[in-house]
């Protein structure tokens, strides 16, 4: 199971939503998914699967015993995708390796792990990032974003994320706002964060119907196919002409 950590620095960039999305476009590939909803105290991704009417347990009662590996787990009955919820606080700071033995009980029944991380450069993101293999950063094409992004980027490799495995992912970005001159380019954004790019998702309105469960075709779900495709080790050509950015 590979871990891939989404993060951002900022809040309210795309992560959660970012989350949801590629995981629907990894099950729409086959590939079993398991989405870690990392966001302690300000939980998402149950509403936004779907999912979480169930939910009991999250994963820190999986980490602490008070459940079992399946009672934490809630199954999506229509693709080979599963939840963990977030815990609502931690009462003691949390073990990384007590975090990353807890999910390693999965490794043999998913192909991918989201982790979808809150908001800040807590020293919880450190955790998350050690658990991780590694990280996609979310930013929206401005400065305040790529800044937040970099920071991000900064404090993760101080865990045992390498620059080579953080990849730069941009929402809301659009080639319109930028000849308009009212958001930074894809090469700005580069840059501005020194990452590597692995796509780009324009601005969606079907997105917002997400905890709806609406999931019409749409340029966005494109973008998340293109971006599923990368994270499986295929060569999809960026559609922006000239990027310096060399994708893998
Ligand atoms: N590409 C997009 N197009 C339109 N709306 C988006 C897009 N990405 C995210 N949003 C909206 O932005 C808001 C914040 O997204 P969310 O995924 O919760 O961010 P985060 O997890 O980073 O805080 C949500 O209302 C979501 O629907
Ligand atoms: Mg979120």
């Amino acid at each position: 199971m590979e871990k891939i950590l989404i993060a951002s620095g900022k809040g309210g960039v795309g992560k959660s939503t970012m989350a949801v999305c590629l995981a629907n476009a990894l099950c729409a590939r086959g590939k079993r998914v398991l989405l870690a909803d990392c966001d302690v105290g300000l939980r998402s991704l149950d509403l936004l699967t779907g999912l979480g009417s169930g939910a009991v347990y999250s994963w820190l009662d999986l980490l602490l015993e008070n459940c079992t590996a399946a009672d934490a787990l809630l199954q999506d009955e229509k693709k080979p995708l599963a939840l963990l919820t977030a815990p609502n606080r931690l009462e003691t700071p949390l073990e990384p390796s007590a975090f990353s033995e807890m999910l390693s009980v999965f490794d043999a029944d998913f192909d991918f792990c989201l982790l979808d991380a809150g908001a800040g450069l807590s020293d919880l993101l450190t955790v998350f990032g050690g658990a991780a293999d590694r990280a996609l950063l979310v930013a929206t094409p401005d400065a305040v974003s790529a800044r937040a992004a970099a920071a991000a980027a900064e404090l993760l490799q101080e865990t045992t994320l390498s620059a080579e495995n953080l990849r730069l992912v941009l929402n809301r970005y659009g080639r319109q706002d930028v000849r308009y001159g009212t958001s930074l380019s894809a090469d700005e954004m580069i840059d501005a964060t020194a990452l590597q790019l692995l796509g780009a998702v324009p601005e969606d309105v079907h997105l917002r119907g997400l905890s709806r469960g609406e999931t019409a075709a749409s340029p966005a779900a494109e973008a998340f196919a293109r971006i599923a495709a990368r994270l499986c080790g295929e060569t999809v050509p960026f559609r922006e002409k000239k990027l310096k950015s060399v994708l893998s």
